[in-house]
């Protein structure tokens, strides 16, 4: 609910089901932030009152805003938007040159709107959508002929506000150097700053810093939102919890290059800001221009860290997925990248296909390598037409093949890039991002097109359009493999450089919007080297996005874990591969590698054709357990349990009737017998069976200590020893009780670890990297 509260003064209270923000307008014309937190009630401004701060004089050398108003110190104040020049010497909001060459600015409040179906943004995503209702506030704040529309959308359910401004130039030429998107000026320091930092194959390391004073900065420069710092973080009290003290949480529904600040400033207040990247921007607006910036979300929660992420989550699920695969279960798939690499022919590919179905894989995806002369990473991006030799009937052949065996088929594609080796770069040399006359720096051997230049946009749309219906394509996933270097477009004049990374960002989302509308059944995944674009702006578009290029379950406990603050599972694309890992080398079991990739956006990506009977067995058990809880693995409500050397989760459905859990354990310690699981989330009043389902034991886990009790010598590893792991069955500890929710969640105390003394069918087996999942199911279902 936006409400508009007069008195004394012009407030606004904004309320959502369980949080509220409030900001007033001050004498000199300035929205002051007053409040945000747990829900409040005010019926007038006056009430409000209590919450601003009282001002009576200046602070000692701090400049005052204006004669008329000698108590506004603007270095002081907690502020909706800020801008250099009278005063505050904090992070801006918004920076620019005047046609004079001044850089001051003050905007102060004209008016305001109150609706409910505001203009949808041309060119960026939003959560607000044509067909939508959201509560909307636009304030209009004016310097000179400079307008500028700050916008507050109110999700009550989601207790999510977003936020995002709008510049409109009606005087001369201005530079726009900065505008960004969120400002929160909270009137206290002492918090924390939680970010997801990483690189390939180690996305969404969790990162806790305090806030002493001075700034701390999480942005990306590498032209995406990137794998080294994720657009989404926390603000939080230093003794927050899963379950308690106060959340902020913040995103950016943007994919390009952000900035995102907490500066805790010399009268101890604390400034977000959160929006584009400043560094390398610059825009220039004519008479008549205007510039927006794209959303920002923000939530708040007194419930710890899992208040902030069932926020976040209820948001995502509802505001920015979107389109016919939003909130439906996703297919179990098969990729042939870690399976095949290059080495693709449509013959392999069938039969790896045939091999995936026997075993329930219900999507065959076909990776990289299908087109131009696509054999290594040096060549033919651009080119995309099959390869005659590996594909010799084209992309038709293929799918029919695999519709037939009764798959659907996917394919991999990196349409905003280019190989030098290739003939689109024959044709167009200037269509890739280079300086004029300057040597390029490459990444993976590729190049950036550029989208900035709506020819070149229009010309891959409609490349892809006839790749994607060359054949019954179901799945597709994008790739980008490169971050950005020597910015430049040969199609923007020299005094427009600073907006190509921006301007390139708008051209991708072009793309995507026509290619999703003209597609709409087939399954988009995101993907960028793994995540280094993983954020709300792809997510607009593509309801899934590849989460990582590792997939050693133990790296992925933790990168799945970290994502699952600001996202929900659904859009964690995450699979099971062979082990030892192709990126660590570690070897985990089979029931590890599932009991990790199950809780996301589930399939394999491994040579089935190699696996023993065992694991193929092991597979097709897993895709059949898989099948059945698919609805709660993959769109149930998931909480966090503990993180650390064990990591701890829950799904929930969400009619609490049906819950799964999983822990799984780095690194194991000698005489640990006694471990708990603790399942989150289930109705305390209900009863419950918890059960887990038995695996059998491989005796060769015990390597020697087999001599313990075989009556002849086995020595490790032998012919001898493998036969007797294939004959002699055993079975696995076995967990099933029977109580309400409360009891359960107090903690279940598991079977008893083995600890090197003894061993029977009740003791829990739990050594490195082992994991156990367990099922639960309300009585009354
Ligand atoms: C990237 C992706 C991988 C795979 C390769 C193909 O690295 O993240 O999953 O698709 O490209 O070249």
């Amino acid at each position: 609910m936006i409400q508009k509260l007069s008195g004394g003064r012009e407030a606004f209270l904004l309320r959502t089901d369980n949080t509220a923000y409030a900001l007033m307008i001050t004498a000199s014309g300035h929205p002051e932030h007053l409040y945000y937190g747990s829900v409040i009630d005010a019926e007038s401004a006056d009430e409000l009152d209590a919450l601003r701060e009282k001002r009576a004089f200046e602070p000692g050398n701090a400049v005052v805003y204006s004669e008329q108003h000698p108590t506004v110190v603007l270095e002081d104040m907690c502020l909706e938007m800020s801008s250099f020049g009278h005063g505050d010497i904090r992070e801006p909001f918004i920076e620019l040159i005047k046609p004079d060459g001044s850089r001051s600015c003050d905007f102060t409040y004209d008016s305001c709107l109150i609706d409910e179906q505001p203009p949808v943004m041309k060119d960026l995503p939003s959560s607000y959508r044509e067909d939508g209702k959201a509560e909307h506030l636009c304030l209009y704040l004016k310097d000179g002929e400079l307008t500028l529309e700050l916008h507050y959308y109110v999700y009550p359910e989601c207790d999510v506000i977003t936020r995002r401004a709008r510049l409109i130039n009606s005087g001369d030429t201005i530079e726009l150097l900065r505008l960004m998107s969120l400002q929160l000026d909270l009137p206290a320091d002492g918090y924390c700053m939680t970010v997801f930092r990483g690189a390939w194959a180690r996305e969404m390391n969790k990162v806790t810093v305090p806030l002493p004073g001075g700034k701390f900065v999480n942005e990306s420069r590498a032209g995406t939102s990137s794998n080294r710092a994720n657009p989404f973080f926390m603000l939080h009290a230093a003794d927050a919890t899963e379950c308690f003290g106060d959340v902020y949480g913040f995103n950016l529904i943007y994919s390009g290059n952000h900035y995102s600040a907490a500066e805790v400033n010399a009268y101890g207040k604390t400034r977000v800001v959160t929006g584009i990247q400043p560094q390398g921007f610059r825009f220039l607006l004519d008479r008549g221009d205007a510039f927006e910036s794209p959303e920002a979300v923000m939530t708040y929660s007194a419930l710890g860290f899992t208040g902030q992420s069932m926020n976040m989550h209820r948001f995502v699920k509802s505001h920015i997925l979107r389109g016919e695969w939003a909130q439906k279960e996703r297919p179990i798939l098969l990729n042939s990248w870690e399976a095949s690499y290059f080495n693709i022919t449509e013959k392999n590919l069938v039969a790896l296909a045939k091999a995936a179905k026997e075993l329930g894989v219900e999507l065959f995806v076909m990776d990289d390598g299908w087109f131009g002369d696509r054999h290594d990473d040096q060549r033919s991006l651009g080119d995309w037409e099959p390869n005659p030799k590996k594909l010799p009937g084209g992309l038709k052949s293929l799918c029919e093949k695999i519709n037939s065996l009764g798959m659907d088929l996917g394919i991999w594609v990196e349409p905003e890039m280019i190989n030098v080796q290739s003939k689109l770069y024959e044709l167009h040399p200037d269509w890739a991002m280079a300086v004029p006359e300057q040597p390029h720096s490459e990444g993976r051997h590729q190049r950036v097109l550029d989208l900035s230049n709506p020819q070149i946009v229009d010309y891959i749309t409609e490349k892809m359009t006839a790749v994607f219906s060359a054949a019954n394509i179901s799945y597709v996933k994008w790739d980008m493999n490169r971050i950005f270097s020597d910015v430049y477009s040969p199609y923007l004049p020299p005094e427009r450089q600073g907006e190509v990374a921006h301007r390139y960002i708008l051209g991708l989302y072009r793309m995507m919007r026509t290619l999703t509308q003209r597609f709409p059944h087939i399954l988009f995944e995101g993907c960028a080297s793994g995540g280094n674009r993983f954020d709300l702006g792809v997510l607009c578009f593509f309801p899934q996005i590849w989460g990582s290029d590792d997939t050693d379950a133990v790296c992925r406990a933790a990168i799945q874990e970290g994502y699952s603050y600001g996202y929900p599972q659904i859009c964690v694309g995450s699979h099971v591969s062979a082990s030892p890992n192709h990126q660590t080398l570690r070897a985990t079991p089979l029931e590890s590698r599932f009991n990790i990739a199950a809780f996301g956006a589930f399939g394999y990506e491994l040579n089935v054709r190699d696996m023993n009977k065992r694991e193929k067995e092991s597979m097709k058990a897993q895709i059949l357990l898989y099948s059945v809880w698919r609805e709660v693995f993959q769109l149930g409500q998931f909480y966090r349990g503990r993180t650390g050397n064990l990591h701890e989760w829950t799904v929930v459905s969400p009619e609490r009737d049906r819950a799964v859990g999983v822990i799984l354990q780095e690194l194991t310690g000698p005489n640990i017998q006694y471990e708990t699981y603790r399942p989150r989330g289930l109705d305390p009043d209900r009863t419950y069976r918890l059960y887990s389902v038995s695996g059998s034991v491989n005796v060769k886990l015990f390597g020697s200590l087999i001599n313990t009790m075989a009556p002849i010598h086995v020595r490790q590893d032998s012919l001898l020893h493998s036969i007797i792991a294939r004959v002699v069955k055993m079975g696995g500890e076995h967990e099933d009780y029977n109580a309400k929710g409360s009891v359960l969640m107090a903690g279940v105390k598991l079977s008893q670890g083995f600890s090197g003394t003894g061993f029977n069918e009740n003791v829990r087996l739990f050594p490195d990297f082992a994991s156990r999942m367990y099922f639960i199911v309300a009585d009354d279902v």
